[in-house]
């Protein structure tokens, strides 16, 4: 069978062939612990990891390597930043800020917080999901630790004001998060030039492994107090004990690099992809909605509602086509999407909506024929009166 065209890069990517080549020696020859400061296997495993965390530190703009924490992924580097600093900074400070469009890695972090007596309030986004600093800065108390928002968002693509938030938090003296999962190696990242405290990424979305990530935690001063998740042998600098996945990290660190050397020409040749799939559609379908922001959004999304066309049938009359309705990266949920909810779109558009993400491997014949074939089901779904 011919497999489907893959348009969900939002939930992950294929491992880049490039990347794979350098962590096979790692599996190999080269399996030793990093920690095993005794014999050739741990200080190869060692300078492996070293390396992959300058290029991780230098291609968000870190100052130092020592900044980079290594974590299984962006949830537990969520975890980390939200948990951490709360923990941390508890009794005096015990206010978190985030926003109504978070992945549930934040979301939901902030929920337990909740439960356990933080205080959590999340700001709402415009119509186009994009967060107000002002409204940012509107809610910060004197007991506030510490504000998260995310980077650019996984289901709209859309690009969030990262510096004037970060800024409106530094006036305050209150720490910066950022969740840019779906940010880093797509578009710029730039820790110190934007003002960012902390921030979350991980390798499979651009091109890398499964099952690693990293936290940036801001060195220097005021210095960032965090409380670790999970304890052990004090690896990470005490923040997070457990034997280094060192294939995982050189990937990593390979990963970024490439997405980084191709960031600019992939990012124009994707954003051209995705205009000529959404003009496409709007030419040839009446009732089609594009949700999110028209031009800040990252290069590779698109997130269209069919009016009149439930995404849960639409999706299973194109097999030839791997799409999602959104939030498919959060254990497939059946819920109706919480970021299209706080858009403040009506029901039959939220439940309409269909999630493009376009990347490295796509060309331009496939999102002609994905067009095409959309064209032909959301028509005959209209035809049979199939609606949300
Ligand atoms: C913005 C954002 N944050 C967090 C996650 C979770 O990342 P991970 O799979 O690395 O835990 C994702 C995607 O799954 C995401 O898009």
């Amino acid at each position: 069978m011919k497999r489907p065209i893959y348009l969900d890069h939002h939930a992950t990517t294929p491992v880049d062939p490039r990347v794979l080549e350098a962590m096979l020696p790692f599996f190999g020859e080269d399996f030793g612990n990093a920690s095993s400061g005794t014999h050739l296997y741990g200080w190869r495993a060692e300078a492996a990891v070293e390396a992959a965390r300058e290029t991780l530190a230098r291609g968000i703009g870190a100052g130092e390597p020592t900044e980079i924490v290594f974590t299984s992924g962006t949830t537990e580097a969520d975890n980390l930043a939200l948990q951490g600093v709360l923990r941390a900074a508890a009794p005096r400070r015990d206010h978190l800020v985030t926003t109504a469009i978070e992945h549930p890695a934040v979301l939901d972090a902030g929920g337990a917080l909740e439960a356990e007596g933080f205080h959590v309030d999340r700001v709402p986004v415009d119509p186009d999901g994009l967060v107000d600093p002002d409204d940012v800065a509107a809610a910060i108390t004197d007991r506030t630790a510490l504000v998260s928002v995310m980077s650019a968002n996984s289901e709209i693509g859309t690009i969030q004001p990262i510096r004037e938030i970060a800024e409106r938090c530094r006036a305050r003296g209150v720490l910066f998060h950022t969740d840019a999962a779906q940010a880093v190696g797509k578009i710029p990242v730039d820790v110190r030039g934007d003002g960012i405290d902390l921030l979350s990424m991980c390798a499979h979305k651009l091109y890398g492994p499964k099952g690693v990530g990293a936290l940036y935690v801001r060195g220097g001063s005021p210095r960032i107090r965090l409380q670790p998740l999970i304890h052990g042998g004090g690896h990470e600098r005490g923040l997070r004990s457990g034997t280094l996945p060192v294939p995982l990290i050189v990937g990593f660190g390979r990963a970024l690099i490439l997405a980084e050397e191709e960031r600019a020409a992939e990012a124009e040749r994707l954003a051209a992809l995705r205009d000529r799939l959404w003009s496409r559609l709007a030419e040839s379908l009446g009732d089609v909605h594009r949700n999110g922001h028209p031009e800040r959004r990252l290069p590779g999304n698109l997130n269209v509602s069919f009016g009149g066309v439930a995404a849960d049938r639409l999706l299973p009359a194109l097999p030839d086509v791997a799409l999602s309705t959104g939030s498919a990266c959060a254990s497939g949920r059946a819920e109706p999407s919480h970021v299209l909810a706080a858009l403040g779109l009506p029901k039959a558009r939220i439940a309409s909506a269909i999630r493009f993400g376009i990347g490295r491997g796509n060309t331009a014949a496939e999102l002609d024929h994905v067009a095409e074939r959309l064209v032909e089901e959301v028509e005959r779904a209209r035809r049979a009166g199939v609606g949300t």
